[in-house]
């Protein structure tokens, strides 16, 4: 069984679909310490989140950083997706904000891309990594009630919409989150990696 430390129960369903076929079981861990995500990178965020969850709930635990980068606002908004318009986060003022900074840099749908790490920690270690990370490019009018945070605005080519007009299905199979998850899995079909994440 694994400990999946997130506040979002959504991710638990998604967790819950990819490792599950592996026989791995996963738990939501909801009462968990604040975590300042503080790290330069999301490599960063999501081990100390991993490490600190791990010691926290004394068990071995996965954790998951992400958001969106638009190279060519320099990267934002980056690690600071969650609360770029400020505190406390807030998906709609985040997006407007996104689409302001585009605007005042002359920019016209710009390329993109959502990024996700994960992170299992056991005890002090982080024992396994992996990331994912899905194309596509900002558009100026939100399209589509589905998904949250900048879905509305992310332009996916292949599926020919935003991220927000895809079912949650459609979106697991393209996703950063989606693509980080099936590469952890991978990695989690070594034995001995396996036997440390949940020793018999
Ligand atoms: P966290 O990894 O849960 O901390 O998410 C960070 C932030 O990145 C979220 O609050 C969203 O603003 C953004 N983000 C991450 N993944 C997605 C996604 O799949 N769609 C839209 N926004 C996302």
């Amino acid at each position: 069984m694994i400990l999946i430390g997130s506040k979002n129960p959504h991710k638990l369903h998604e967790v819950r679909e990819i490792l599950g076929p592996l026989g791995i079981r996963a738990v939501i861990a909801v009462d968990l310490p604040d975590v300042e995500e503080a790290g330069a990178t999301f490599g960063e965020n999501a081990r100390k989140k991993a490490l600190v969850f791990a010691s926290y709930l004394r068990a071995p635990c996965l954790a998951d950083d992400s958001g969106l980068v638009v190279p060519a606002l320099g990267g934002e908004p980056g690690v600071h997706s969650a609360r770029y318009a400020g505190e406390p986060g807030d998906d709609a003022a985040n997006l407007q904000k996104v689409l302001d900074r585009i605007r005042e840099e002359g920019l016209s749908e710009p390329e993109a891309y959502f990024f996700c790490h994960i992170a299992i920690a056991v005890g002090d270690d982080v024992v396994v990594e992996a990331e994912g990370r899905v194309e596509g490019r900002i558009i100026a009018a939100p399209r589509g009630d589905h998904g949250f945070g900048y879905d509305p605005v992310f332009f996916h080519a292949p599926s020919s919409c935003t991220t927000a007009e895809l079912s949650p299905e459609q979106k697991n199979a393209i996703s950063h989150r989606g693509v980080a998850l099936r590469a952890l899995a991978k990695k989690l079909a070594d034995p001995e990696l396996r036997a440390r994440i949940e020793p018999t």
